[in-house]
Order: C-alpha cells, then structure tokens, then sequence
C-alpha cells in the first residue's frame, strides 16, 4: 500500500499507473477514525475496480461545530493499518494546506435547491458546502471511476450525487449498506466517543427507525413519528433533533406512506455530548 501526503506524489503515482495500464480507479474518502463500516467500502471497490484509493482528510470546512472539530477522533497509524489489512492499494493523508492552497473561502457552485435547506443542512448551517468544497478537490486530485459512499450519510449522498451531476464528472456514485453493531448501533466513527451508558441508548435510536419500518402500515405517518418521539424524550440523554419519514429521493416529508415511493426514515440526535445520525431504507 502506498501512502502519499501531498496532491504532486499521489498524482505522478496515479499517472504512472493510468498511463501504464489503463486500470479503473474506485475512491473512497473518509475523515479517519476507520470502523468496518469504512472497510467495507474498501472491500466494495476492490471488487469492482481495479486500484482502491482511500483518502484520510478531517475536512474543518465541513464542521458547524467547532468542538466537534476539535474533538473530531484522529488515530492516523491504526487507520492505516486498517487500510493495509484490507488490501487498499494507495492513501492520500493530505495536509490542509495541500487540500486548500488557495484558502477555504471559494465553495462550489453546486445548487442543492431543497436538498440544502433540509434535515441535516437545517441543522448544521454550512455543513454541506464544506463536503461539496472537499469531495471536488479531492475527486479532482483523485479522479476515480466510481465514488464509494456509506448509505449511512443518506442525504451526504444525495448531495453528492447532485455534485457530480453539476460538473459532469465521469463518475459513477456506488452506495453502500450501512454496517451495524449486532445489536443495531449503526457503526459510526463517533460512536467511540459514547460512553458505556450512552452507548445503550443510543440504541434507541435505531430502535425508533427498525419500528418504524416495521409498523409503516398499521398507523398514519404523523402518529408514527409522534409516538417514537415521545419514546425516545422520555431520556434525558437523548435530545432528538430530527425523525422524519421522507420521499428517498427528494427528502420532502411525506403524508401518506405508498410502497412505490422510494421512502426513508431519518434521524438525527445528541446522545450526551455526541450527535448521531441513522436511517433505515422502507421502501
Ligand atoms: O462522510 C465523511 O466521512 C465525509 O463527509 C467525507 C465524505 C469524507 C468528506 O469529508
């Protein structure tokens, strides 16, 4: 496994092997603090393409939250070691600097329309200009064939999606599963922060979304979320700051639930000091 640092060496890297061999590049960028959830991203790319790339970027555009940047998990050797394990062909562990020469201040010019203004663009102010500022740069050095996304960050997909539509990019988006503890945590690099009691609740979380999913039919949307709200109140550790049920596509919420409408169950809470996001595929 390769690891590069700077945007000259992975480039001249990537080059040599494109210009050689003509291989299909899948990408997969993360902010480290890497669980199975990442690894298998990685086992995804490495069966559909030919050179795994991975990147390691704590992208400090992306945080409304300065603590939470601040706090934000960093464990370089292990996540490489994980990389290594399974059988990532290069890493980019780029600096600021390198990411951003120019300085933090340009966006994209993607337009998110309603995707931008809802759920977690609602709640954290700013948070997806700085994904879309960091994923082009990075796809930009990396210029993969496919982009591998957990389903985890549904709306971070979307978003993502709409990046590549913008640019034209010739790339092909691939999302995968969410990977979840066995009894239902959605794995999740800030899980670690959690601590014993938080950790057990935070399964209510997924709780809410599994019960949701499950009881679809048997009662009216709004009755739905009310009862799992008032459930999941019922903890002072938990403070939700989102359940909605939502059109898969568009995230507008819907009224009444129709199976042929793509329809995902969203949520969002503070579990102690550490946000946590989770959703579940209905339809
Ligand atoms: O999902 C993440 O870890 C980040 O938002 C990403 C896509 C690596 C951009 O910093």
């Amino acid at each position: 496994m390769k690891v590069f640092q700077t945007v000259h060496d992975i480039q001249k890297c990537l080059l040599e092997i494109n210009d050689k061999h003509g291989k299909t590049f899948g990408f997969v960028p993360t902010m480290g603090a890497l669980h199975q959830g990442h690894l298998s991203l990685i086992q995804s790319s490495k069966e559909k393409t030919d050179i795994t790339v991975a990147s390691i970027f704590v992208n400090p555009t992306q945080f409304n939250d300065q603590k939470d940047f601040e706090k934000y998990p960093i464990q370089i050797d292990k996540d490489l070691e994980m990389l290594l394990d399974a059988g990532c062909d290069i890493v980019l562990v780029p600096s600021v600097e390198e990411v951003y020469p120019y300085g933090t201040v340009e966006k994209t010019g993607v337009n998110l329309g309603f995707l931008g203004k809802t759920l977690e663009a609602e709640h954290r102010k700013g948070h997806y200009e700085g994904v879309l500022q960091v994923v082009k740069r990075l796809l930009d050095i990396v210029q993969p064939d496919f982009l591998f996304l957990g389903q985890k960050d549904y709306q971070q997909c979307l978003v993502l999606s709409k990046l590549i539509e913008h640019y034209h990019l010739p790339i092909q988006l691939e999302i995968c599963p969410t990977l979840r503890e066995k009894d239902g945590l959605a794995m999740s690099s800030r899980n670690m922060r959690l601590t014993a009691e938080e950790r057990t609740m935070a399964l209510q979380l997924s709780a809410s979304l599994f019960y949701i999913k499950e009881h679809i039919n048997d009662f009216p949307i709004k009755t739905l979320i009310e009862t799992e709200l008032e459930k999941l109140n019922q903890y002072d550790l938990i403070k939700t700051e989102y359940l909605e049920i939502v059109n898969g596509k568009t995230l507008k919420k819907i009224k009444h639930f129709n199976p042929k409408i793509p329809t995902v169950a969203l949520i969002a809470a503070k579990v102690g000091e550490i946000r946590l996001i989770d959703n579940v595929i209905i339809t």
